[in-house]
């Protein structure tokens, strides 16, 4: 298998091709003047089986296009297989068709890179496995959890609790799973959001938290606006220190300081993502996947 990284994770690519023991096909990629994509390729790629590493944070749109290109032309010059890891998978939040009429842009994705040519896709802490259930092509979820919480649990934790921000079937798994890494225990807000306004209301709830420290664990951070109203609870609670462990860290408009301003001491993601505080890598997860 070879391994070519997209434009928008060429470091997370270098960073897979390491933990996989395998070398980087070089290629081009670049934008003309208009805006529009160019992408080549720079070595015969016949008969070879692939493995495309492109993440899709925002502009979400654009790095869709270039993943698409990358298989168009994998498929068009003759590469046997193609897998795609793609740690963050936009529009898996429009998992359902919420109110009449909506595009179900996740379901759209999925046509696209199968239509394409992809054989196989592996993503990590997908928003919802409907999502997933609904690709033809085998679909993985990996999970960041365990290793964002192992992150914090290093410090030295008092008593620590793991706490989702809501009670959905995915973020239910993920503390479950980071609590079992680091032996504590862990817990669910139950939050609500106006499917017209986008606005969020979570709700509070008796946890035993006073003095303890606390790890948020979730899929995304995009407003912040989850992981402040749950940091805020935690504190009225008498949380002691609050982490927020989160796998993609898309931090728009003022999210950061909306979530440390709540009392979150401080907050890391992973490498879907490449920004300062990404300091989890999800290389060793798909490496793990895929070692034989
Ligand atoms: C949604 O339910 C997700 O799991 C995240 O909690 C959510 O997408 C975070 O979005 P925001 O930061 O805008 O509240």
């Amino acid at each position: 298998m070879k391994i070519v990284e997209g434009p928008s994770s060429p470091e997370l690519g270098r960073r897979v091709a390491e933990a996989l023991g395998l070398e980087l096909v070089e290629s081009t990629a670049k934008r003309f003047p208009d805006g529009e994509f160019y992408f080549r390729y720079m070595e015969p790629l016949s008969g070879e089986e692939l493995l495309i590493v492109q993440s899709l944070y925002p502009p979400q749109d654009e790095h869709l296009l270039e993943l698409l290109a990358m298989i168009h032309a994998a498929r068009d010059l003759g590469v046997s297989n193609i897998t795609l890891f793609v740690p963050y998978l936009a529009y898996s939040r429009q998992d359902e068709r919420y109110l009449e009429g909506e595009c179900l842009t996740s379901d759209l994705v999925r046509q696209l890179l199968e239509d394409v040519g992809a054989d196989a896709l592996y993503t990590v802490d997908v928003h919802s496995m409907k999502v997933l259930r609904r690709y033809r092509i085998p679909a993985h979820n990996l999970t960041a959890a365990g290793e964002l919480a192992r992150y914090f649990a290093e410090k030295g934790l008092r008593d620590p609790l793991v706490l989702a921000p809501d009670d959905e079937e995915m973020a239910r798994q993920r503390v479950r799973y980071a609590a079992e890494v680091i032996d504590a225990e862990y817990d669910c807000l139950r939050k609500e959001r106006d499917r017209y306004t986008g606005e969020i209301k979570t709700y509070a709830k008796e946890l035993s938290v006073e003095g303890r420290d606390v790890i948020i664990i979730d899929d995304i951070i995009s407003t912040g606006r989850t992981t402040a109203n749950a940091a805020r609870i935690l504190k009225e609670l008498g949380a002691a220190r609050i982490y927020a462990g989160v796998t993609h860290l898309l931090l728009r408009g003022n999210a950061l300081e909306l979530i440390k301003s709540a009392g979150v001491e401080e907050v890391v993601g992973t490498d879907s993502v490449p920004g300062d505080l990404s300091r989890v890598s999800v290389a060793p997860l798909i490496a793990e996947a895929l070692e034989p």
